[in-house]
């Protein structure tokens, strides 16, 4: 079933003055629009009407659950992404890929965290979102350069706003059925601008059963965290390829022990299935390639 964005009219003479990072460009229809990353509008200056673009709510996916880890456990993961992903270099490979200039609009879907306070510092106007309530809080906490909210990858809440939608960290992994897959690129596609440019990244279908990230264990450290997460992947299809993959965590963050486990099915892709996924969403590919980790692989695409 197609869903059409809904707009309810209400009267108003002129944008609220306290927006952030405010950007007025062509939006739907042609209507003039602006976004302040927390919400977008829409509005016809000539009648002083103004519009709030309510993306579709996304169907629920019987195949769609996030793991508590992201909120019950949002802290630690956060730790253990820090320390686990060098996340300078992380961000580096972005900047390089994406050829990101100081001031460009990017939206960054996902809690790495640390790649994105690279990004800020490098100039970029930065909003972050992510599913997790407390992913969200933690990032406003650590991004206060950037405009943080909730929001879903698969209806993301904005309109030809950015010049960069990055969804890194393999946030696709969580949408296995070929609906989310398709309601996550349609939402990255209608946030990125006329020509804009979108990375994203997706473990590998000939990678996830075996590097060491999904199966066996990864210690961590610092002098405020010790991390040790050991995992075992399962094969249930291979076609879509999805796994169930079951870790542990166990450790000590700020002086406090914490043990817990995490069940949940991921899926990975070939670069080809991305790559025509992709080409069918309105993006025209522009490279793909190793990621900055060894499970995974990027894409990078332009809207067309
Ligand atoms: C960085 S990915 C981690 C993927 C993988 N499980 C891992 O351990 O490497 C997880 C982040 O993506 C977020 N996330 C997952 N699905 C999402 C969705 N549909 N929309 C927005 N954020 C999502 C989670 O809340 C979490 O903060």
């Amino acid at each position: 079933m197609i869903a059409f964005p809904f707009f309810r009219i209400m009267p108003r003479a002129k944008p609220p003055d306290n927006v952030p990072h405010v950007t007025l460009h062509q939006g739907l229809h042609g209507r003039p629009q602006w976004c302040d990353g927390s919400r977008l509008r829409g509005t016809a200056w000539a009648s002083g009407v103004h519009c709030v673009f309510h993306p579709p709510a996304p169907e629920t996916s019987r195949l769609f659950r996030m793991p508590d880890t992201y909120s019950q456990y949002a802290h630690i993961c956060e730790r253990f992404y820090d320390l686990s992903t060098d996340q300078k270099s992380a961000a580096g490979f972005v900047l390089t890929l994406l050829e990101a200039r100081a001031g460009q609009r990017a939206l960054f879907v996902g809690s790495m965290l640390g790649v994105a306070e690279h990004l800020v510092a490098h100039g970029l106007a930065l909003t972050v979102v992510d599913h997790s309530e407390e992913m969200v809080e933690l990032a406003r906490r650590r991004l206060p350069g950037a405009v943080v909210r909730q929001a879903d990858l698969r209806s993301l809440p904005f309109d030809a706003c950015f010049d960069f939608v990055v969804v890194i960290g393999r946030v696709f992994t969580h949408l296995i059925s070929e609906d989310d897959l398709t309601a996550g690129l349609h939402a990255c596609r209608r946030a990125v601008a006329h020509a804009g440019v979108v990375l994203v990244d997706n473990y590998e279908s000939g990678k996830i059963l075996r590097t060491a990230y999904f199966n066996g264990a990864i210690q961590v450290r610092d002098e405020r965290s010790r991390i040790v997460r050991r995992s075992t992947t399962e094969l249930l299809t291979e076609t879509p390829l999805v796994v169930r993959w079951k870790a542990s965590y166990t450790g000590i963050h700020e002086g406090a022990p914490f043990s817990f486990d995490d069940t949940i099915e991921q899926r990975a892709w070939s670069r080809d299935e991305i790559h025509a996924r992709m080409s069918s969403s309105g993006f025209s590919v522009l490279r793909q390639g190793d990621n900055f980790d060894d499970t995974s692989f990027y894409t990078l695409a332009r809207a067309v």
